[in-house]
């Protein structure tokens, strides 16, 4: 008895040591959650058409039954998890796409006291295998802040259950409404001499994102915004830019009017900055469909 008691405390006390070496953002590290794909309700399936990228996320029990009853009042304990793929064509089938290596984990843990400075969820980013992403932590938790307030009104999460997204009440196209993100016009000779070498000399105006994002941002904030500019410039047939306050960090997309792609789609040239303090300039092309 005596030497289970020790035994249960040497261990107790080693395991307490071994989780303070796990690499923590905010007090949560990978390690504590690393098992939530099993244990956790899937709650939905994104798939980003510009990066081929899968993600999956997950509720543990109190932060299901909240999205369940579409409450945006979130308990303490509540956590969602989620964790994105690369995917590529099944060798054995080749029309089917399917994940293939992790590429990143989130995670948001409710407690609103801990976490009050970031409207009570505390959020984590991790790669695969538990270790930090690059990037100053403060600055990355006011990018997932920032946007995650978007969807205020639904407690700060995006995520709908699938099959629940048609009955929701809260509205996607609502939150624009109160103006977190919403384009105006610029002038393409009023940016940055390095950004506007990157446009084709006929385009005079851009449409310029402002809101949230502008002020609290990370070079992952400048890859997630690709979509939404893309968009943008689809409808409007003009460039689109997210251009951070510092004038440095930017997210830059514009149809490529000589591109190759197949009838019925356009091609888009988009070129975003990566990790500070380098800020290398990543360029991709992708073929979107017009619809
Ligand atoms: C530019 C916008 C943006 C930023 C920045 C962002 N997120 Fe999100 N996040 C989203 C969107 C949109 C979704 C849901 C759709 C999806 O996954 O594509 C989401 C979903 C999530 C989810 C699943 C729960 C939910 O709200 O649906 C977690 C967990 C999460 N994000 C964590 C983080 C963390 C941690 C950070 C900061 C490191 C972060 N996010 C930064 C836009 C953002």
């Amino acid at each position: 008895m005596i030497t289970n008691l020790f035994l249960s405390l040497a261990f107790w006390s080693t395991t307490v040591c071994a989780q303070s070496k796990f690499p923590e953002m905010n007090g949560i590290s990978y390690e504590m959650y690393k098992d939530f794909t099993q244990d956790w309700n899937l709650v939905t399936v994104r798939y980003r058409k510009d990066s081929g990228e899968m993600r999956f996320t997950y509720a543990n029990r109190e932060a299901f039954s909240a999205l369940k009853n579409e409450s945006s009042d979130y308990p303490n304990g509540a956590i969602f998890g989620k964790v994105s793929f690369v995917t590529g064509e099944d060798p054995s089938y080749l029309s089917s796409v399917m994940p293939m290596a992790p590429s990143r984990v989130q995670l948001m843990v409710r407690d609103k006291i801990k976490y009050k400075n970031s409207n009570g969820w505390g959020y984590a980013l991790f790669t695969p295998d538990g270790k930090l992403m690059p990037g100053d932590i403060k600055e990355k938790t006011e990018s997932c802040v920032a946007c995650h307030s978007i969807v205020e009104e639904s407690g700060h999460v995006f995520s709908k259950p699938i099959g629940f997204i048609k009955t929701s009440k809260f509205n996607a196209l609502e939150s624009l409404k109160t103006k977190k993100v919403y384009f105006t016009t610029s002038k393409v000779s009023d940016l940055p001499r390095n950004i506007q070498k990157l446009l084709p000399s006929a385009d005079k105006n851009i449409n310029d994102l402002q809101g949230v994002l502008k002020k609290h941002f990370f070079y992952g904030t400048f890859d997630e915004i690709r979509p939404t500019l893309i968009k943008e410039s689809l409808r409007t047939r003009k460039p689109s830019i997210l251009i951070g306050d510092d004038k440095k960090s930017f997210s830059l997309v514009f149809i490529n009017k000589s591109g190759h792609c197949s009838k019925g789609e356009t091609e888009i040239m988009s070129f975003h900055t990566g990790p500070k303090p380098k800020r290398k300039v990543i360029e991709i092309k992708v073929c979107v469909g017009d619809k």
